[in-house]
């Protein structure tokens, strides 16, 4: 399956509203992983705005070491930022990225929502990831890697959903091709590092929130029930912890790191 360059960037063009990040397009068949292809860009002298994309990756990356299956198909794209951010809030990208992506999605009538903290769900499937990757000097991020893969046409697994075969059931088909699906996702990633720039990440979280799917989902840490109220500003999950008493003041609030636990999906393909 090709790609083709003057498509998207005819739909970037029709859309630009800024040039908050003016993004420079590198468009390959297949790559180990785009993340690691624009690391070597960003080596060569790159700068933030650099784009790797693929339509196939032999070893994509997922979060916390996973491998990210990239059949060709799906969308394989990472994004340079230089974000002016303390090492400690790198997961404030992946706050900004999830929700701006989510958010641009649901603009063209994609009823996409977030699954904390980094995965992009339709009917309670999983639709995309998103990995970010820091540089870090002097306790500051000098540089960062957004990776976005996204179902659309690849085949997922059994919690997974594509985005064509998701709309091919709908009335209408919002996105029409995969170089439409590729300006949008660079929209929101866009968007979301905008937001936190400039609006700061309170208006961001309360966004993000605004989308989560697990608020209300009950959890377990070392056996002990919780239930998810929220996601604090540096990207930790809170939870309430049920205990014997039933006031509800006083029941303990405990915040959980992501990678510590994994919220599952609701539903399974059918
Ligand atoms: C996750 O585990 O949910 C995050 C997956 C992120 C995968 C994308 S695909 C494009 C980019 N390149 C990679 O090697 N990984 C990210």
């Amino acid at each position: 399956m090709g790609f083709d360059r003057k498509i998207l960037e005819a739909s970037l063009k029709a859309g630009s509203k800024s040039s908050y990040l003016p993004f420079s397009l590198h468009i390959f068949e297949s790559v180990s992983s785009t993340n690691q292809i624009l690391w070597d860009l960003l080596h060569q002298g790159a700068e933030a705005g650099c784009v790797v994309i693929a339509t196939q990756q032999t070893a994509g990356r997922g979060q916390w070491g996973r491998q990210w299956i990239s059949h060709t198909g799906g969308l394989y794209l990472s994004v340079a930022i230089a974000p002016k951010l303390e090492a400690s809030a790198s997961h404030q990208l992946t706050l900004a990225s999830a929700w701006g992506i989510a958010a641009q999605l649901r603009q063209c009538g994609v009823s996409v929502g977030i699954k904390w903290p980094n995965d992009l769900v339709l009917e309670g499937r999983k639709l995309g990831g998103i990995l970010t990757e820091t540089k870090v000097s002097h306790g500051q991020i000098a540089q960062a890697v957004i990776g976005v893969g996204i179902n659309w046409a690849n085949p997922v697994p059994e919690t997974g959903i594509n985005l064509e075969l998701w709309q091919a059931a709908q009335a209408t088909k919002p996105i029409s091709c995969l170089e439409m699906l590729t300006c949008t996702v660079l929209q929101g990633i866009e968007s979301g590092m905008q937001c936190l720039s400039q609006e700061g990440i309170s208006i961001l979280l309360s966004r993000y929130l605004d989308l989560l799917t697990n608020i209300g989902d009950r959890v377990y840490i070392n056996s002990h029930a919780g239930i998810v109220v929220g996601v604090t500003s540096q990207g930790n999950l809170q939870l309430r912890m049920a205990t014997d008493n039933t006031d509800e003041l006083i029941k303990p609030e405990i915040s959980v790191e992501p990678g510590i636990i994994s919220l599952g999906y609701s539903k399974s393909s059918v």
